[in-house]
């Protein structure tokens, strides 16, 4: 028993989208669906974590063995991922795709329609990622980027910026892969290093993926 690249480490993931409320009918969100994220929550299971996944609203199973954390804002995604990496964490990914903004008011009432335009007034998000990558006791932190141009310069400013150990390109201006498909195509670096996976499965993609974080954490 105890096999496997991460038996015995604690593993902290982030998924799905968030949702940020307007009013009590409506919201703001994306189209992520969770798959990458729980394909990967599933992985490192397999290689032997005790995983935490923190879930904004997805349609997804919990995978089995796998601890399911859900929430809706991204500053309800910051508050559970903070308070379950104070329980203390060797790996932490981000693979959320978080709202950078929100409304900056809720509405109590559903809002009524009166004028031919209405604007919203929208704030900036707190940020998981950086924030956990900041910690002085921060996990080895990795990072996904969703870029639809110039994705190698973008990704790799956003892991010097962010401090992160490694970070996962996500072109997702190709058909068929990225945002709620089965399928992704990455290209993940990490200081002084880089690997191309797939096109393949989010889950052939989650096994690769495990096994270079496993790498670079030993
Ligand atoms: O869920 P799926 O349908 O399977 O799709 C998977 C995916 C395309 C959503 C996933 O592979 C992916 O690329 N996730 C990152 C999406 C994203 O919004 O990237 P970003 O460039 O905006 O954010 C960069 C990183 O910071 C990400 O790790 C993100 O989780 C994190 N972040 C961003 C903003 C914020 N407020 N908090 C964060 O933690």
């Amino acid at each position: 028993t105890g096999g496997g690249r991460l038996a015995g480490r604690r593993v902290v993931i982030t998924a799905g989208p968030t949702r940020e409320p307007i009013d009590p009918v409506r919201y703001i969100t994306n189209h992520s669906s969770g798959k990458m994220g729980y394909a990967l929550a599933e992985a490192a299971r397999a290689a032997g974590a005790t995983v935490t996944l923190i879930s904004g609203p997805v349609s997804l199973a919990a995978p089995a063995g796998v601890q399911v954390v859900p929430v809706e804002t991204a500053e309800e995604m910051l508050l559970a991922t903070s308070e379950e990496v104070d329980k203390g964490a060797d790996l932490f990914v981000a693979t959320a795709a978080v709202a950078d903004y929100r409304p900056a008011s809720r509405a109590g009432q559903k809002m009524k329609k009166s004028h031919e335009s209405l604007s919203l007034e929208l704030v900036r998000n707190p940020d998981t990622l950086a924030t956990i990558a900041a910690r002085e006791d921060a996990p080895f932190t990795v990072g996904f980027a969703a870029e639809t141009t110039d994705v190698e310069h973008y990704a790799t400013d956003k892991m010097k910026r962010k401090k992160l150990g490694m970070i996962v390109a996500n072109d997702v201006s190709a058909p068929g892969i990225g945002f709620n498909s089965d399928d992704n195509a990455v290209t993940v670096f990490w200081p002084g290093g880089r690997q191309a996976i797939g096109p393949a499965s989010k889950r052939e993609i989650a096994t690769s993926l495990i096994g270079l974080i496993a790498e670079r954490m030993a």
